[in-house]
């Protein structure tokens, strides 16, 4: 349910705490580099602004993972800011701002004045979640603040992805307001009707037929996702380019997707379709054609404000100055990936060379390139960082090597404690690290071992942890984390150490 201020957003519950790889800083250079345009952000001194951040925990790694930048996050639920700067306050971080402020008139308020330009201003979940005063307030916050050559990130659900479920989330809203209360219970009711109506072979619901896949998974999902994803008033998936056309009024261009496999046309699409993409220049009808194709219900774009566009010898340099380091061990890195035109299969006389180089730490793309035993046909840095990273095998790194400070360990050991536990088994999470500047993607697994090596306790037995974090579910379940906890153990302390996220 939503109350007078929120406009028709839920407020009656807190969202999810999270932090999103597509908004860490280093993944956009990589998008925009990936997509061509030159990356103005300075490595020190940056000002990153996230608005609707929810819990702040995104805003929060990124602060502690940056020392000298100044970070700027801001919501309208007072449950999320009052909770964010409680975080910000346990662990020290002083660089980041947290404000209780509404999207919607924002951009007039004097604090808005008194803010600095923003290199960065992100925004994920917000956009197709609220009504149309609260995205105009956020085109006129990124034209008086985001400056010139600076960078957003929007995300937003996404047509014609969402076609076919348009009719799950009128059906659940609509159900969920006249069966209960509070927006989680709504959600579930709402959600539960659509399984009844699924079972009597409903027609419209069974002419998607990715509806009956995704019920069961929505099973999975946790109530406070479904109520936020769900019960807004305002929610409207939104087609590429009327966002673009939006965000055109605070001169901003689209530059590609922060989803990075998203920008390799021949990823994305099948020969044929690609030849249909390549009739247009205009790159909004060309995401159009790649929509068709492809079609996803989660859209992560990037924009510049006056994008400059590199030659491709520009681009290369750029990317081959960029460090990457590996976020599992080498023997569990898949070649073969599934992509939207089928499957891709790396070619293995050059990238196991490459993997094996990465074993040792972060390394810059320009040596990997060359990595001892690497056969290659052709030099091509954007390849090796797009689908290393993209795939979500490795990660850029901003300060190879830089050490984790009393700041980043109060934080990771804090994000541990609250984040590593059998609620959030499913989700992702991460530490803040200063050499990768921004979070470093594990799962909750993971998380917790972390935690138990930051608190000195790395050597103590498994069958505690996995009572600590599976306690409560089927032994089957209980079987999973504690292989994973054992597995985590073996090589996740190492990692994280060389990654910049635990002491070495
Ligand atoms: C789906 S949540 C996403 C939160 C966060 N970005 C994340 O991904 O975890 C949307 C957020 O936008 C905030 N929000 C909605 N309308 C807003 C408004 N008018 N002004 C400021 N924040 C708003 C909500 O409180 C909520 O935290």
């Amino acid at each position: 349910m939503s109350s007078a201020w929120g406009q028709g957003y839920v407020t009656d519950i807190d969202y999810d705490p999270g932090v999103y790889r597509e908004q860490m800083p280093t993944q956009l250079k990589l998008a925009c580099l990936l997509s061509g345009v030159h990356w103005d952000v300075p490595d020190e001194g940056a000002h990153y602004v996230e608005l609707g951040c929810g819990q702040g925990i995104g805003a929060l790694v990124v602060a502690a993972s940056n020392p000298s930048w100044r970070v700027t996050a801001l919501d309208f639920a007072p449950g999320h800011i009052a909770g964010a700067r409680a975080l910000a306050r346990e662990a020290g971080i002083a660089n980041v701002t947290f404000l209780e402020a509404d999207l919607a008139t924002f951009a007039e308020s004097p604090a808005a004045a008194a803010l600095p330009e923003a290199d960065i201003v992100t925004a994920h979940g917000v956009w197709s979640w609220v009504g149309e005063p609260v995205k105009q307030g956020i085109v006129r916050l990124l034209r008086s603040k985001l400056r010139a050559g600076g960078v957003a990130h929007v995300s937003y659900n996404a047509l014609p992805g969402w076609q076919g479920m348009l009719l799950v989330q009128r059906l659940v809203r609509e159900a969920g307001l006249r069966l209960a209360g509070r927006s989680d219970r709504q959600a579930a009711a709402g959600l539960s009707l659509v399984r009844d109506l699924l079972g009597a072979e409903a027609g419209g619901l069974l002419s998607d037929k990715r509806i009956a896949a995704w019920l069961p998974e929505a099973a999975k999902l946790s109530a406070t996702y479904l109520a936020h994803e769900f019960m807004n008033g305002h929610w409207a998936p939104c087609w590429q380019a009327e966002v673009a056309s939006d965000l055109a009024a605070a001169q901003l261009d689209f530059v590609g997707t922060s989803t990075l496999l998203e920008n390799f046309p021949e990823l994305a699409m099948t020969g044929p379709q690609r030849a249909v993409y390549e009739r247009f220049d205009d790159p909004l009808m060309r995401e159009l054609v790649k929509e068709s194709c492809n079609p996803r219900t989660l859209r992560h774009d990037l924009y510049v404000r006056g994008a400059r566009r590199m030659s491709a010898a520009q681009r290369d340099a750029a990317l081959r100055g960029l460090w990457l380091a590996l976020l599992t061990t080498p023997d569990r890195v898949r070649l073969e990936v599934d992509v939207a035109a089928g499957k891709a299969e790396m070619a293995r006389a050059f990238y196991e060379p490459v993997v094996r180089m990465m074993g040792d730490g972060p390394a810059q793309v320009a040596d990997l390139l060359h990595a001892p035993g690497a056969v290659s046909e052709r030099e091509n840095p954007a390849e090796l960082a797009g689908l290393m990273v993209g795939t979500r095998q490795a990660m850029v790194i901003a300060r190879p090597g830089a050490a984790p400070d009393a700041t980043v360990l109060r934080l990771n050991a804090l994000l541990a404690r609250h984040f590593g536990v059998t609620a959030m088994l499913n989700r992702g999470q991460s530490m803040a690290s200063i050499a990768a500047g921004g979070g470093v993607p594990m799962t909750t697994a993971e998380l917790f071992v972390a935690g138990r090596a930051l608190a000195g306790a790395a050597d103590e037995r498994i069958e505690g942890w996995t009572e600590a974090l599976a306690g409560p579910l089927e032994p089957s379940d209980q079987e999973k984390v504690a292989a994973a906890l054992a597995e985590a153990r073996a090589d996740t302390p190492a990692r994280l150490r060389r990654l910049g996220a635990l002491p070495s």
